[in-house]
């Protein structure tokens, strides 16, 4: 069997909308992609690949998965040979190879933990004073250190090392966690060195890196740790792992680590930071699982503008809508709040000038609009952004400014932006999309008839848990005491979430592509067809209780059925369909 963390590390690296690219030409329609199903013939494209749940599905002819599955069928390969195809396009090892890559890579995540516990101990400590004096001149709590997990690391070269040593690492594992490095001599020395430490962690809380600080103002400011097997910094969110607790969708995306957790002790719990380098469209896709709304509060020198202009055109790629913070007066969150408080911070964040005027307001700096062809190229260039990016209200709103502004008819500039907008048929793909969902619901077929229409709640229910757990697993903590697999009616979804109880039980994670090792084709089918239906449903545990409910409320009819083996039931289950008339999805209760 290959591995958990193999097959996690080949999920992460392959960008399922590249790899089924290659075979058909897709389209982006939202943050969905969209095309011909290279699976059936057909003319208009039914066929759609969502990078969120790394699944594609076909409202045509049902063929869905994940990327493994993907290959498969493309390719006619078995399981295995479709791993190594992967793998071999990701730059990775070949599988069987790759047992020692796992342990290695658990064990510098343990590794991480220990070194972050250690840097902790010594802010606290002697050896800490400078530190703690730091921190405190920064202004921060005992609270926020603690949860941050902020530390020091001591003036030395050889004290986390033989920290390390002593717990037990070895050589190759302290060097792959770059805590430490060989010296050309050949001796092991660390890496941090009297700097304030600042864990850098994944979004399910592991200690992946760190970044530290220089306790003065010498440079380098930052010295980070580089990537290593855990940690891609172009896929990482600094302060997502906390971020992604919060009730409010509205994320404040900032520059430095230290505006993150400045900006989480005012209060501001949806901070975060893209780990010391430019924004990537990974870290966009991350943060868009998260976030409807981005706040941009970059700083505010000409690397700042820079920033920001790149994040908007990132994030105009995505369904997260964007606004732009200016701080008057600081160079960055840190020093605004510091200055002026959190109340001020708020304030500006609830009258945050929104992207479109921000862009308009830089095109306008391009040209000079005292002279007619300066003139018509602003117009020319707001348009084309007021067609990509603007509702039809904002389209009308602007154009009417824009008249005021230029001395051109209103309706001239809308008419121009009618043109243009047929050019970006991004909302209308959008809708597209919805429509194939409706048909793709309409055209489901149950496998039942087992007590009439309260099954029928009952078996829907099911496959919305199931859809549910694979997109937000954290809901399987409110799910996992208060049903058994048994009380599932369909086979497949009694079979998932067995699956699904049993990694749990290993303490590993249950995303789409780990499955399909061990989930025939046709399951997989399934349960990408319902993360396609559900592909913008965020669940609660409200919906969570109403799923459990109806699954048991319907239980008491369905005990017979309970009791039997799969086999059993699909037998059971074909002769009631011929029974009566096939049920269809949309009779729900
Ligand atoms: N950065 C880095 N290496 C440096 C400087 C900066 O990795 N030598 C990254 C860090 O992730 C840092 C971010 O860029 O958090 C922003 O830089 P800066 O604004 O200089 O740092 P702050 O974290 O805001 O720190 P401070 O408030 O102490 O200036
Ligand atoms: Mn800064």
């Amino acid at each position: 069997m290959i591995s958990h963390v193999y097959l996690q590390e080949l999920i992460a690296r392959t960008n399922i909308e590249e790899l089924i690219g290659t075979y058909t030409p897709l389209k982006r329609a939202g943050r969905t992609y969209k095309g011909l199903c290279p699976f059936h013939s057909e003319k208009t494209p039914s066929f759609v690949v969502y990078p969120d749940s790394q699944s594609f599905y076909c409202f045509g002819c049902g063929v869905g998965g994940d990327a493994i599955t993907f290959v498969k069928k493309i390719n006619n390969l078995d399981y295995v040979e479709s791993v190594k195809m992967l793998a071999s396009r990701a730059g990775m090892k070949l599988p069987e190879e790759d047992d020692a890559q796992g342990t290695l890579r658990s064990r510098v995540l343990a590794l991480n933990r220990d070194v972050a516990r250690f840097y902790f101990a010594c802010m606290n400590g002697e050896v800490g004073i400078a530190a703690r004096k730091y921190w405190r001149g920064r202004g921060l709590s005992d609270a926020t250190i603690r949860r941050f997990g902020l530390g020091y690391a001591p003036d030395s070269f050889g004290e986390s090392l033989s920290y390390l040593k002593k717990k037990g690492y070895t050589q190759e594992e302290m060097l792959a966690s770059g805590i430490v490095k060989k010296s050309e001599k050949g001796n092991l020395y660390d890496v941090f060195r009297n700097r304030v430490m600042i864990p850098i962690f994944d979004v399910r809380g592991n200690v992946i890196a760190f970044g530290g600080r220089n306790l003065g103002d010498e440079k380098p400011k930052y010295i980070n740790s580089p990537e290593t097997l855990i940690y891609k910094k172009s896929h990482t969110i600094f302060g997502l792992n906390i971020a992604k607790k919060s009730t409010s969708r509205r994320y404040i995306l900032c520059e430095g680590y230290l505006d993150v957790i400045s900006l989480h002790q005012a209060g501001f719990d949806t901070a975060v930071a893209a780990c010391g380098t430019a924004l990537t469209p990974e870290q966009v896709r991350i943060i868009s699982d998260y976030a409807d709304e981005v706040v941009l509060c970059y700083d505010g020198d000409e690397a700042g503008q820079k920033a920001t202009a790149r994040a908007m055109e990132l994030f105009s790629n995505s369904t997260v809508k964007v606004t732009v913070l200016t701080l008057p007066a600081a160079k960055d969150p840190d020093e605004f709040i510091k200055r002026r408080g959190a109340d001020a911070f708020r304030h500006l964040l609830d009258g945050a000038g929104n992207a479109l005027e921000y862009k308009m307001a830089k095109v306008k700096e391009q040209y000079d609009i005292t002279v007619p062809d300066g003139l018509l190229n602003y117009l020319k260039d707001c348009i084309e952004i007021l067609a990509q990016q603007a509702t039809p209200t904002e389209q009308d709103v602007y154009a009417g400014r824009l008249a005021q502004e230029t001395g051109v008819e209103k309706q001239r500039i809308l008419q121009q932006l009618e043109t243009v907008a047929k050019n970006y048929s991004k909302r209308r793909q959008r809708q597209i999309q919805q429509d194939l969902l409706k048909e793709g619901i309409n055209s489901i077929r149950l496998p039942l008839g087992v007590s009439g229409n309260q099954a029928l709640g009952a078996a829907n229910a099911e496959q919305q848990l199931i859809g549910a757990l694979l997109k937000q697993p954290e809901l399987l903590e409110q799910v996992k005491g208060n049903l058994r697999p048994e009380e599932l009616i369909l086979p497949e979804m009694r079979q998932t979430y067995s699956l699904i109880l049993q990694r749990n039980k290993e303490q590993l994670s249950f995303e789409l592509a780990t499955l399909s090792g061990e989930l025939s084709d046709e399951v997989m089918a399934q349960l990408s067809r319902v993360l396609a239906q559900n592909y913008e449903i965020q669940f609660t545990p409200g919906d969570i209780q109403l799923y459990l409910s109806r699954i048991q409320g319907a239980k008491h009819q369905s005990k017979e059925a309970a009791k039997m083996e799969p086999d059993q039931l699909a037998a059971y289950l074909q002769k009631l369909k011929q029974q009566k008339k096939p049920t269809d999805f949309s009779g729900d209760e």
